[in-house]
């Protein structure tokens, strides 16, 4: 099978939101990491965020040997990939930058390195056409903001990624805590994200429509189905709607008012009118409060939900027993 404790010392490529965070996560779990970004107050910035991260990670649980003094910052790629196991890059979201960057990482790091993409729109297929000698090392392993909290992370690799790789990668990944979710094709936007997309269209309609206010729809999924879906996922939580008789129940009896409601769906076209009606429902809900008050709420909130979720971790995602 493959072997992840070879890989304990990181190189973060871009240390802006995603690779900041990635950084303090990988930091928590005991590895070394080297970080590279080009811009000018990158390493000052990055230190900062992962101080103010560190609280947080500790109240999770610090591995042995968890150390922020592991992190080293460079600006100079070639320095910062020397010695790496394994590149988790964050570099901005343009294709052809990516495949630039893919190519000089290709000539740099031997073969056996992996080199991961966070991308949350890119094809792995795209990139790795940057990298001549060995694409077959390189992976999409896309997280969700921020990766220093929530767990899932994407793995999907490209035309030429091989098995090995995505194995590696979802082994590497699941040792430092991950829920690492492998996608069998490449599509745009994942699925965490598409999943968003879906959802998120309807409530934009439903509120462009005057249905419901941003206040209320909001409510309307974290006092329902948010904290349902949260410990189980769409598709377990249709198993029990159908009681005894499982998921085949569940389809006889809303196979019907499903495929209706799909047919009545919304498809808002956000134009300027749109947005701000929106935006303005939205202030309204949020009131006087700031983004850093909203912020510190969520993530206290998250962090307890994570603490109470890593006591029954198997509850969603597949049975291991
Ligand atoms: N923001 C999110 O919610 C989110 C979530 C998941 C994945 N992602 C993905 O993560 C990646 C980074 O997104 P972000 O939101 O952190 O963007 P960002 O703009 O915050 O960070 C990108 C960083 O890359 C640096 N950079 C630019 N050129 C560089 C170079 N040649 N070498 C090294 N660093 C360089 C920039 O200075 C910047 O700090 C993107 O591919 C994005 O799709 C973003």
């Amino acid at each position: 099978m493959t072997d992840t404790k070879t890989i304990h010392r990181i190189t973060v490529i871009g240390t802006g939101v995603i690779g900041a965070s990635w950084t303090a996560l990988f930091l928590a779990k005991g590895l070394q990491v080297v970080a590279t970004d080009v811009a000018p107050n990158a390493e000052g910035s990055l230190r900062k965020f992962v101080e103010t991260a560190w609280p947080a990670l500790k109240r999770l649980g610090l591995s042995p040997g968890a150390s922020q003094s592991n992190l080293r910052f460079t600006p100079a790629l070639p320095e910062a990939v020397a010695g790496a196991d394994l590149v988790q890059e964050n570099g901005p979201e343009r294709v052809e930058f990516k495949r630039k960057l893919y190519g000089q990482l290709d000539e740099l790091l031997p073969p056996d390195v992996i080199i991961a993409s966070s991308s949350s729109g890119l094809t792995m297929s795209e990139i790795q056409s940057g990298a001549a000698s060995h694409p077959e090392r390189c992976v999409i392993a896309h997280p969700f903001n921020p990766p220093h909290l929530v767990p899932l992370v994407e793995i999907v690799g490209g035309a030429k990624t091989s098995e090995e790789t995505i194995l590696r990668a979802t082994d590497f990944y699941t040792s430092i805590g991950k829920k690492p979710v492998r996608l069998n094709k490449e599509v745009p936007g994942h699925v965490a994200n598409r999943l968003q997309a879906a959802l998120g269209r309807e409530v934009y309609h439903l509120v462009a429509e005057g249905v419901v206010s941003a206040a209320d729809v909001d409510t309307a999924l974290c006092w329902g189905p948010g904290l349902r879906w949260g410990i189980m996922g769409n598709m377990m939580l249709n198993h029990l709607g159908g009681g005894a008789g499982g998921i085949e129940h569940f389809f006889q009896q809303f196979t019907g008012p499903l495929t209706a409601w799909w047919k009545v769906l919304g498809s808002p076209v956000l134009t300027p009118e749109v947005q701000k009606k929106l935006a303005d429902s939205v202030h309204a809900e949020v009131g006087s409060r700031t983004v850093e008050e909203l912020e510190a709420e969520r993530d206290d909130v998250l962090l307890g939900f994570l603490e109470l979720r890593a006591k029954r971790p198997e509850t969603a995602g597949r049975h291991r027993g």
